[in-house]
């Protein structure tokens, strides 16, 4: 099968086309025959061992996916496919089902051909949508719910999610705003219009307004971008704030400081807890109405590497599809 390889870490350009031997799915697994796929914030960081978060973080990312060399030589998290085959003791798909969802750490997902244990994270695809739609719905959203889920989101409570306009802050909002919860949102100016549809109640634009100097407070930040920090944040969060980070040591070490402090607190859980009841519950709220993945770009698959130069640039609105298999 046709899959994106790399054997050492480093820029976009280690990445490379290559035929390799399709994956045989073990008896509690399925074989999906992936028709999209993307490239997010989490495959540019494993491909480049995380070296632009600093030396601390590049040697715990090398821990994680292999101290000297890739351990997974496949990138991509995120699917959406068709069943091809399924082990034999599988009963929840069957040849030809649609299917979505994330394989997480396992990766392997930028490839024609993935196996996929049916107790992971995936899921039948949410009826009436495109494989396209169908793949970028679970890395912003899962990461998005990990941090909401502890902050108590409901109706009277008040959020401003920074950085709104990315595949976490697009779904954050979306989430926020099915939870309940009165939204402040902050992006650029270009996507203003776009984060004010997915629910916002209000939105400044980071470019003419420092929210931090406004003297407004909120119940819950969430840094959807990995921007910010608990230090900045302080002032703006309510006595009992509680700070949402996406990335950062620092912002570990503040969630360590102040889980035994009352008062305002940073809530940061590493590794995050993403089942497949998660994803059963995005599936819910795609049906709904309530969510929608944010695609910014659709490159195929043999364009990787440009498409994760683009992701590279931290600039991308929503998600970066890739097409595997053209339907
Ligand atoms: N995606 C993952 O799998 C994953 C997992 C764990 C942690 N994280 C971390 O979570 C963070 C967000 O991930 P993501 O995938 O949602 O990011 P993303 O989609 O790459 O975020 C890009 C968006 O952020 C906006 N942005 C860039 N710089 C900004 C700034 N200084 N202030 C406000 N907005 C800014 C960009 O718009 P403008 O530049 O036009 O404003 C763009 O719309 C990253 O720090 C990432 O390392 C990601």
């Amino acid at each position: 099968m046709r899959a994106v390889v790399y054997d050492r870490y480093g820029p976009p350009e280690v990445l490379r086309l290559e035929e390799v031997e399709r994956p045989v799915p073990k008896e509690d697994e399925v074989l999906v025959k992936v028709h999209a796929t993307t490239v997010n914030r989490f495959d540019t960081a494993t491909r480049e061992a995380n070296r632009r978060s600093g030396l601390t973080i590049s040697i715990l990312s090398r821990l994680v996916s292999g101290l000297r060399r890739p351990r997974h030589r496949i990138l991509g998290t995120e699917f959406a496919g068709e069943v091809e085959t399924v082990g034999v003791g599988v009963t929840e798909f069957a040849f030809g089902d649609c299917v979505f969802g994330t394989t997480g750490l396992q990766f392997g997902a930028h490839a024609e051909f993935l196996s996929m244990p049916v107790g992971a994270r995936i899921a039948h695809m949410p009826t009436g949508m495109s494989f396209e739609e169908a793949a970028p719905i679970c890395d912003g959203a899962l990461n998005a719910l990990t941090c909401l889920k502890q902050a108590d989101l409901r109706k009277g409570r008040t959020i401003l999610i920074y950085g709104a306009s990315g595949a976490i802050g697009t779904a954050g909002v979306q989430l926020a705003t099915y939870f309940g919860a009165d939204i402040t949102a902050v992006c650029n100016t270009k996507n203003l219009e776009l984060v004010r549809s997915l629910g916002a109640d209000r939105v400044i634009d980071y470019t003419q307004e420092d929210f931090t100097k406004s003297g407004q407070t909120y119940d819950v930040i969430l840094d959807a971008v990995g921007k910010q920090s608990f230090r900045r944040c302080r002032g703006s969060l309510a006595p009992a704030g509680i700070f949402l980070p996406t990335d950062g040591l620092g912002n570990l070490i503040w969630a360590l400081r102040t889980s035994r402090t009352r008062g305002k607190k940073v809530l940061f859980q590493i590794p995050p807890r993403q089942t497949k009841a998660d994803v059963l519950f995005l599936k819910e709220l795609v049906e709904a109405g309530k969510l929608r993945a944010v695609i910014d770009r659709r490159y195929a698959l043999e364009d990787v590497v440009e498409a994760t130069r683009y992701v590279e640039t931290e600039q991308k609105t929503g998600n970066v599809v890739l097409t595997v298999s053209p339907v």
